[in-house]
């Protein structure tokens, strides 16, 4: 593999950056967990944090454990022991945090994500912090994905996918984003395969730019389990395929 592991850069300041994404399953765990194990290799620490997650799993011993802050954790370099601070409220339906919440009785409380969110941010010098679904999720029935990461103010970067369909639904949320004041990065296209790509593939490219006046930011490709689980080869791609540099230098600029 011809990238290679960058060096730290001094100077940056704390910065954040939210993740979210078209829609549901479009990867954002995955790319928070590349970048995340990316600044990990470049000696940096990242702050991770998810407010909340719903369709966690019970363990055999009982406990309920989220799969996206488990996959974040180890890209991350975390011990299990900070589990609790890196995802505080797991729920076992698999629905939206307003409605699992709801059926299993919890009362979610959108300061203490604010307050949980601002202390990761505020401990970290670069944090990336996954969002719940896609953009206008309800976490509360008053208060959306968006208000969230309205009330962090941090810009967001947007997984997309090079599918039919996701050009609209791309627009469509970095519109929603900057309407409600959140700045928008840019768009990181996950599962690209260079080899295969073709009209569809490519015309959603230019599209995503063209519509919004917004970058491409990256082009994840889609990965084995052996790579996505093994931290510094996930780095590794980060490196040959994000232009995290660039995404470090926008949010700098984009601090609110
Ligand atoms: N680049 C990739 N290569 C291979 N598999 C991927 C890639 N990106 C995502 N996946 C797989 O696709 C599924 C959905 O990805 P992921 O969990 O990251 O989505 P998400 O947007 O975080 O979903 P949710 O809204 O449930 O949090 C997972 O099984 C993940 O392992
Ligand atoms: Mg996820």
């Amino acid at each position: 593999m011809k990238a290679s592991i960058k060096p730290k850069k001094e100077g940056m300041g704390l910065l954040a950056i939210g993740i979210t994404a078209t829609d549901t399953e479009m990867g954002k765990t995955v790319v928070t967990g590349a970048l995340a194990a990316a600044l990990r290799f470049r000696g940096i620490t990242p702050g991770i944090f998810k407010p909340v997650a719903s369709g966690c799993v019970r363990r055999q011993d009982g406990e309920l454990i989220s799969t996206d802050a488990e996959f974040q954790m180890k890209c991350a370099g975390y011990p299990d022991t900070l589990r609790k601070e890196v995802i505080p409220v797991v729920l076992e339906a698999a629905l939206a945090p307003a409605e699992a919440s709801r059926l299993e009785g919890i009362t979610l409380q959108p300061e203490r994500m604010i307050e949980g969110a601002k202390a990761c941010i505020t401990g970290h010098e670069i944090s990336v912090l996954e969002g719940i679904g896609g953009i206008t999720a309800p976490i509360t029935e008053d208060f959306l994905v968006k208000d969230y990461f309205k009330a962090l103010g941090i810009p967001v970067l947007i997984v997309v996918k090079p599918i039919l369909g996701n050009v609209n639904h791309a627009v469509l949320t970095s519109y929603y984003c900057q309407q409600h004041g959140i700045p928008v990065l840019g768009f990181l296209v996950n599962g690209w395969n260079e080899e295969t790509a073709g009209d569809l593939e490519k015309g959603n490219l230019y599209y995503y730019e063209k519509l919004t006046g917004l970058p491409v930011l990256g082009k994840l490709p889609k990965m084995t389990e052996e790579e996505m689980n093994d931290p510094r080869k996930l780095a590794l791609i980060t490196e040959q395929t994000v232009e995290l540099d660039k995404i470090l230098e926008l949010a700098k600029g984009m601090r609110i």
